[in-house]
């Protein structure tokens, strides 16, 4: 197996608060990894540190042996890396399509020369931008919708446009911070489904996710954090039964039940 990402003593500070402390692991490529940890454990700044919106104090990321760590957003995308949001942003101006396109345009060399000179190998470059965005899109089953603003689809349809857009700039590893928050059991199920699809197809993914059934079904490998420390890591089943992972999730629980 090849790794195709690697974390490695990852550490990222905001004020006085260590919101990740020297996290480290690997991922395989084809592999689905899941992260888990209760709330305000780090996992959504693990993700802003792996996809460059936060630049960690310490530590390295590395993709396909390169070192990625700390580059802009946009240079991380391209070298293969792509997210959605625990919050959806999409472009409500744009439709569906144009939304799917959005994520392509990283991939496209010639967009700007090509749209002021018109050149041929623009146009063809689009053609091929438009004929992917169009099969991403039947993936989700949202083809019917690509002319239509995001506005026409349900809040569990515009989770998978994001997924769609993330896909379109043919990523090596694809993140997501919980994909099924506001998705019914039958949609999260169908979700599940589809990333098995993805990760078949060679693509590595890191989810985020509360919902268990959704975690403990779908991923190959699980890295649990614990206010910003990684606390146990393996397959779902021993992550399950891991006393400090209980013990994190009961704590949090009880000191909600204090507050
Ligand atoms: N931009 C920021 N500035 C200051 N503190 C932050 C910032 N982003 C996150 N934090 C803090 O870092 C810690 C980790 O937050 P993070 O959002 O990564 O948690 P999480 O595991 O994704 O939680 P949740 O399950 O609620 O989404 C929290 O204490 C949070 O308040
Ligand atoms: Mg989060």
């Amino acid at each position: 197996m090849s790794t195709v990402l690697k974390v490695a003593g990852v550490t990222k500070i905001f004020g006085g608060l260590t919101a990740l402390d020297s996290v480290s692991f690997e991922l395989e490529k084809g592999k689905v990894l899941g992260l888990v940890g209760p709330n305000g454990s780090g996992k959504s700044t693990l993700l802003n540190v792996l996809s460059g919106v936060y630049r960690p104090e310490d530590g390295s990321v590395t993709l396909h042996d390169r070192n990625v760590t700390g580059l802009a957003p946009y240079l991380i995308t391209t070298q293969g890396m792509a997210r959605t949001f625990q919050n959806l942003q999409l472009f409500q101006g744009l439709s569906v399509g144009d939304n799917v396109l959005v994520g392509r345009t990283c991939r496209m060399s010639s967009t700007l020369v090509g749209s002021i000179f018109g050149s041929s190998f623009s146009r063809k470059e689009e053609r091929e931008a438009k004929e992917q965005a169009r099969s991403l899109l039947s993936l989700v089953g949202l083809d019917r919708f690509i002319n239509e603003p995001p506005s026409m689809l349900s809040y569990g349809q515009r989770r998978l446009l994001e997924i769609a857009r993330a896909l379109a700039s043919s990523p090596s590893v694809l993140m997501l911070d919980e994909p099924c928050a506001g998705l019914s059991q039958g949609e999260a199920d169908e979700l599940a489904a589809f990333i098995r699809t993805v990760s078949a197809q060679g693509t590595s993914v890191i989810v985020i996710e509360h919902n268990m059934r959704f975690i403990m079904g779908l991923v190959d490998h699980i890295v649990a954090l614990n206010f910003g420390r990684k606390i146990a890591e393996g397959d779902p089943r021993s992550i399950r039964e891991n006393e400090d992972v209980i013990a994190a999730y009961l704590g949090r629980k009880k000191r909600h039940a204090e507050n």
